[in-house]
């Protein structure tokens, strides 16, 4: 990443060190964000094993992971090396000879992706729905265009609206310069995108997210799949 690009986002890129997790005492194979959603692995069971996939900030694996056992060679994106790191250990841990590759990757996702071939899908889950609607417009479109998503590829977003997490005590633990999207809000700026980057939207799945421990989590996620025309 280069220090201009580094200077210009700052506004909601510095959201992330804040809340970096502590893999130590995070057992092998599990993921400090939870499990994920059955009904985004299930989207991708559309494409056949073997397919590509691209994980934008993957982070640790909580997707990559399962799509990899599912027989699709994921390729993961994420800013940060220890994320990755963690990754390629639960690979290892986890993974069983069927498994599909995972390829970790290096890049920040606000800048040129590095690819000089096309995927079969597109993830992303945990990290979008924090930028700004007119940043994440040009995040978007570097997982949407052509160069990187195939025509009749499959672009899935995970998307957390109404989002609320505090501490035992009260205490908010959204970053300060983390966007929060209403749900009307987030439904209608992901419509638009889908649109916007030559995607036929799909019916929006919709699920609310709520736990109390080991802090107060909400929120309304909306999860969009798109097929490239
Ligand atoms: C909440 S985690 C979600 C990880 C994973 N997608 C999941 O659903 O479990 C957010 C991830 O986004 C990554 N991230 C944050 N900013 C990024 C950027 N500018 N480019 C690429 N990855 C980024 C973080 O390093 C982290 O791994």
């Amino acid at each position: 990443m280069n220090e201009k690009n580094r200077k210009r986002n700052l506004s909601w890129k510095d959201w992330y060190p804040s809340v970096m997790p502590d893999f130590s005492t995070i057992e092998v194979g599990k993921s400090p964000y939870g499990e994920p959603n059955l009904e985004t692995l299930e989207l991708f069971r559309k494409l056949p094993r073997k397919s590509d996939i691209l994980d934008v900030g993957g982070g640790d694996g909580r997707y990559a992971l399962p799509l990899a056992q599912m027989g699709y060679n994921m390729t993961v994106l994420d800013i940060d090396m220890l994320h990755l790191n963690r990754l390629q250990i639960n690979a290892q841990a986890v993974l069983s000879n069927t498994a599909g590759k995972i390829t970790p990757v290096l890049v920040d996702a606000t800048e040129d992706f590095p690819f000089h071939r096309q995927f079969d899908g597109v993830l992303n889950a945990g990290f979008g729905y924090l930028i700004p609607p007119d940043q994440l417009d040009l995040v978007f479109a570097r997982m949407a265009r052509m160069r990187i998503l195939k025509s009749g590829g499959l672009l899935v977003f995970e998307f957390a609206t109404n989002r609320e997490r505090l501490d035992i005590d009260g205490k908010s633990l959204i970053g300060k310069q983390e966007y929060i999207y209403t749900y009307e809000e987030g439904l209608h700026v992901l419509q638009t995108l889908y649109t916007k980057h030559g995607l036929r939207l799909l019916p929006p799945l919709i699920k609310t997210i709520h736990f109390e421990v080991p802090y107060h989590l909400h929120n309304d996620l909306i999860i969009t799949h798109g097929i490239k025309r």
